[in-house]
């Protein structure tokens, strides 16, 4: 796809395989024009996924960036640390492996064990009453070998579900929280109080895309209940779908370079990292755009 930005055009060069596409011929460090933001809207609307390399923002630049396509979401009390154990203004999703002194958390930190949660499919925020829309994550530094993020594609995956499956689907409401993630890590060491913080939401298993008009499988593993049915059979349903959505045909594997950043549309994509040495830093940070509103109805 081919975009004109002010006087500068842009490409969109698919990289995926049914999304996720390679933005060139733009520098996100300089403010667009309303053209600018509605052309980025657009390739966002067409891929779902989009990289941007050799960008080297500041937090500053990337704060101004994120601002000018929507509204956004504050990260406290989304992770285990304490208020004075950020690293990042709370306008951050700090997803690094690094603490408030940019040493790299200890192996058994359960910060660390916590954050491991980011290694299961997921979508940002679907533990939110209101969850994510884009979300913008930029590598400042990455490890050795691995780290690489998976996203998956989920209007493919709904599309090619048959016929009786999205029947099935189309009404449910699951139950996210981030306890139910991190209970499929065998991780359950919470305090009262995150309990509390943590208690789950109610979100569409379909939802359709406000833009696009198209439906897709609003899953994650933070998803641990579907109302009205049993544990272990919701349980089972939403594992068999997450293994639907992602098989290789519907992902596509980002290998981050220093300077990248990646924008992703939590509304019709999942996404999860992998693996690397632990020892090593990987300094990543993220801002969230919030959602239009909330998927399903329920107490506030
Ligand atoms: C995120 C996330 C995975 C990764 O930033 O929301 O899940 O690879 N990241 O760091
Ligand atoms: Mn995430």
């Amino acid at each position: 796809m081919r975009c004109t930005i002010g006087v500068v055009p842009f490409t969109s060069r698919q990289i995926g395989p049914c999304f996720a596409a390679e933005v060139e011929g733009l520098d996100l460090r300089q403010p667009l024009s309303p053209a600018d933001v509605a052309a980025i809207h657009a390739a966002m609307d067409a891929y779902g996924v989009l990289v941007f390399h050799d960008q080297h923002l500041t937090d500053e630049q990337h704060l101004v960036f994120s601002r000018s396509l929507g509204e956004l979401e504050d990260s406290y009390g989304n992770n285990l640390r304490e208020a004075d154990e950020y690293r990042l203004p709370t306008t951050f999703a700090d997803v690094s492996n690094l603490d408030k002194n940019q040493q790299v958390l200890a192996l058994d930190d359960r910060r660390r064990l916590f954050a491991i949660g980011n290694r299961l499919w997921h979508s940002d925020s679907s533990f939110k009453i209101v969850p994510a829309k884009y979300s913008l994550l930029r590598a400042l530094a990455i490890p050795s070998k691995g780290g690489d993020t998976e996203y998956a594609d989920m209007c493919a995956a709904y599309d090619a579900l048959d016929d009786e499956t999205k029947h099935l689907a189309e009404d449910l409401i699951c139950e996210h929280s981030q306890i139910y993630s991190r209970l499929q890590l065998g991780f359950t060491d919470f305090t009262e109080t995150e309990r509390e913080r943590f208690k789950p939401v109610r979100q569409r298993l379909v939802r359709v895309h406000p833009s696009t008009g198209r439906k897709s499988l609003f899953l994650a593993s933070h998803a641990g209940q579907i109302v009205g049915w049993p544990t272990a059979e919701a349980m089972g349903f939403l594992k068999d779908l997450i293994e639907h959505a992602t098989q290789r045909q519907f992902v596509y594997a980002h290998a981050w370079r220093v300077g990248d950043l990646v924008m992703w549309d939590n509304r019709r994509t999942m996404h999860r990292g992998r693996p690397f040495p632990p020892g090593e830093p990987r300094d990543v940070r993220r801002t969230t755009l919030v959602g239009e509103g909330p998927t399903a109805d329920q107490a506030a």
